[in-house]
């Protein structure tokens, strides 16, 4: 019999497996497995989430190796498009160079070091506005001001100096180490469960930045887990399905981990047993406020009712036919993470993504940049301008109209209590911090490739 979920695991909660077996419309294989690996990662200490000389460690070590995600394909649609990624440790310049190529430049100037763009923008040289050097989009020098004053400068050598690029779903990515495997290696085993939920097809429509006083894993990681539904989103006890969600890992595989987390499904920290028709009401009440709500038809559980409510509220919003979708795929939160900041929903019902960065100089703050997909037109024609929005640390997910206001609510409560902890790790002593066996093992996960890396040389 394959594995369903782990040998010790001791709750009430049905799991993920059981969840989804009795669903109507069954899942793809994708789905039916679970997988697990050995992450002897008990904990770490908390100075690697608050000292300067660990963040330090990691912009050497880490941030330099590990592929990135920069910016969408789409963001750049016209040659000399381009938009300025600061990755942490160096800001990129990420350049439609021609039809269907893309490059990456360290966005300094040659003569004096000065930044040649500030914003996203569209060139057709990239010119700097200290004294005037450009370059072509391929790199190649184009113009010194004042050439019989640099006799030692040769042309020839004088490219911009490039940073990889590779390309994958409709995203852009950077890697700064020259000899780093090819993105298709780091990638895994994401290209293949993606397959059937293509990325291309979707525009990035809108994206909000959000400063978070918290460290950059601090963050990640109250994202990856959804463990701390009870104590940070309550609300959502009664169906939020948080000790049956599966959490895999693959043996082997450095990069990736996912969760699937089941909704219509109560807590086994919720005080009490609920029916069907309670978990339904409890859902949409959260979810859309008022009183009246529809009855379950008999012997029909509630989140079978909510995958077909999605499929159909979905189908009309973005005017696609999702009538044939699984259960699993419409109503849940499938949620996959590539090492070491980027997170990828592949759900109906969250069409997003999560980066996350730090702050420079400060390991108490990271900037969280939320990612919002619609599918694009059918006809072929441009998508819409990505439309950004700016969040400090005080502002609400809620109050900026981005997100639906319950799930706003959610990601203010992960603001919050996220604060919390960093300022709780700053300040608590000097005790370190554990993960559990399985609801954290993704953060063991993360901890553990990120150890890897920190063994190696600066670069
Ligand atoms: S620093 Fe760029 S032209 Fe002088
Ligand atoms: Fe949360």
């Amino acid at each position: 019999m394959p594995k369903i979920a782990p040998a010790y695991r001791d709750t009430s909660a049905p799991s993920y497996q059981e969840v989804i077996k009795h669903d109507p419309r069954p899942a793809p294989a994708l789905f039916t497995a679970y997988s697990e690996a050995a992450i002897d990662v008990p904990g770490v200490p908390r100075s690697q989430y608050t000292s300067p000389e660990f963040a330090q460690a990691e912009l050497e070590r880490m941030w330099p190796r590990v592929w990135q995600v920069a910016c969408r394909e789409e963001q750049i649609p016209e040659t000399g498009d381009l938009v300025v990624y600061h990755s942490p440790g160096a800001s990129l310049l990420i350049v439609r160079s021609g039809p269907d190529e893309i490059k990456a430049f360290y966005n300094s100037c040659l003569h004096r070091g000065m930044q040649l763009c500030a914003h996203d923008t569209s060139v057709q040289k990239l010119t700097c506005p200290f004294h005037g050097f450009a370059w072509n989009l391929d790199g190649s020098l184009a113009h010194v001001p004042a050439r019989w004053d640099f006799p030692q400068l040769e042309e020839a050598k004088f490219n911009l100096p490039e940073a990889r690029t590779g390309r994958w779903g409709g995203f852009v990515f950077i890697n700064r180490d020259p000899d780093a495997a090819p993105l298709e290696d780091y990638l895994a085993n994401l290209p293949e469960h993606f397959a059937d939920w293509p990325r291309e097809s979707v525009y990035l429509a809108q994206m909000i930045h959000k400063t978070m006083n918290a460290n950059w894993k601090t963050c990640i990681e109250g994202f990856i887990e959804s463990f701390h539904l009870a104590g940070i989103h309550s609300q959502a006890l009664p169906f939020g399905g948080d000790a049956s969600t599966q959490y895999d890992v693959w043996p082997g595989n450095e990069t990736i981990s996912r969760f699937l987390e089941p909704v219509g499904v109560q807590s086994d920290q919720y005080p009490r047993r609920l029916n069907e028709q309670e978990i339904l009401e409890a859902s949409l009440a959260t979810v859309f406020g008022g009183s009246e709500f529809p009855q379950l038809p008999k012997d029909m559980r509630a989140r079978t009712f909510l995958a077909t409510a999605t499929r159909q509220a979905m189908s009309a919003a973005d005017g696609r036919d999702y009538s044939t979708l699984s259960d699993t795929e419409a109503a849940d939160a499938m949620q996959y993470s590539v090492f070491p900041n980027f997170v990828l929903f592949r759900s109906l019902t969250y069409p997003y993504a999560y980066r996350f960065t730090p702050v420079r100089d400060n390991p108490n703050q990271a900037v969280f940049d939320f990612m919002i997909f619609k599918p694009k037109p059918q006809d072929g024609s441009p998508v819409p301008e990505t439309e950004h929005v700016d969040l400090g640390p005080g502002d609400s997910f809620a109050a900026c109209g981005a997100l639906p206001p319950w799930l706003g609510q959610i990601y203010d409560q992960d603001s919050v209590g996220l604060a919390m902890c960093q300022a709780g790790l700053r300040d608590g002593g000097t005790a370190g911090v554990m993960f559990s066996a399985y609801q954290e093992v993704r953060i063991r996960h993360l901890h553990q490739t990120l150890a890897r890396y920190l063994a190696m040389p600066p670069l």
